[in-house]
């Protein structure tokens, strides 16, 4: 498959390491400090084990010419940036027209102490992914990754046997569907399809919450943790 990354970030670049490995194409783009990325990514992919020729296998550019590149485009931009983000992808034409659009985004809003916080006065009224469908109409939106920790997107951190469900929601088609189903099982992930409808988003994005009120509660504050889904073996 061939991939754009729109801000291969924390989440967006460890998706991408997992993935080159599967042999699709990917072209990565940076919103922030675009020029470390070549380094950035380097350091992240011998770091999980990449070898020179699959880390030769990035493409590089704008995140216009991601947004351009791939058949499948990751959204993995920091809330605080969206609008500026928005703004340069409109300016440029991106209509995401026939393309699936995967949202890993969380509404987590900064500080001038740079301290987050969700934006719940957003979360309120819509979510990140029904806010980009409203943007890009002709996009197929789909919401999935955002209730996982970049750095646990590695399958070899969970290799006690337990791993976390990426619970994905949205996608107008069962075909589409299927697509971001098995982009989630290439990176070895359990995905648990939600539903079609674009509006429970929210629920992902409000799980969010509970994450981290678990993490603050049971963990000592340790962000490192994940939601998996069970089902027992009796009736
Ligand atoms: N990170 C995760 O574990 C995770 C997991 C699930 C979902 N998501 C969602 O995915 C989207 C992208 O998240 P991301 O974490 O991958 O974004 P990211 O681009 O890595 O964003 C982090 C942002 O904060 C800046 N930043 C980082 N540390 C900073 C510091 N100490 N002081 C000032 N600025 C700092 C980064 O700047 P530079 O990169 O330019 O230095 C960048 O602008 C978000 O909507 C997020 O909610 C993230």
């Amino acid at each position: 498959m061939k991939i754009g990354i729109i801000n291969a970030g924390n989440i967006g670049l460890n998706l991408a390491v997992g993935w080159i490995r599967h042999g699709h194409d990917i072209m990565l783009s940076k919103d922030t400090h675009p020029e470390e990325l070549r380094e950035r990514t380097r350091a992240l992919a011998l770091g999980r084990g990449l070898s020179e020729t699959e880390l030769s296998r990035f493409r590089y550019g704008s995140l216009t010419d991601a947004a351009q590149f791939g058949d499948i485009v990751v959204m993995a931009v920091y809330f605080p940036r969206l609008e500026p983000v928005l703004e340069e992808l409109h300016k440029d034409g991106v209509t995401f027209s026939g393309k699936i659009v995967i949202d890993t985004m969380n509404p987590l809003n900064v500080d001038a102490s740079f301290n987050h916080f969700h934006d719940l006065k957003f979360m309120e009224q819509t979510s990140v992914t029904e806010r980009l469908q409203l943007e890009f109409p002709e996009a197929i939106l789909f919401k999935a990754f955002n209730n996982v920790p970049a750095g646990l997107l590695d399958i070899k951190k969970w290799s006690d046997g337990s791993y976390p469900s990426i619970i994905f929601i949205g996608g107008k088609s069962v075909e589409d569907a299927a697509q971001v189903r098995t982009l989630i099982e290439t990176s070895g992930f359990k995905p648990q399809f939600a539903g079609h409808d674009l509006s429970d988003s929210r629920i992902l994005e409000k799980l969010g919450i509970l994450v981290h009120r678990l993490a603050d509660n049971e963990y000592g504050g340790d962000t490192g943790i994940a939601i998996g889904v069970v089902k027992s073996s009796s009736e």
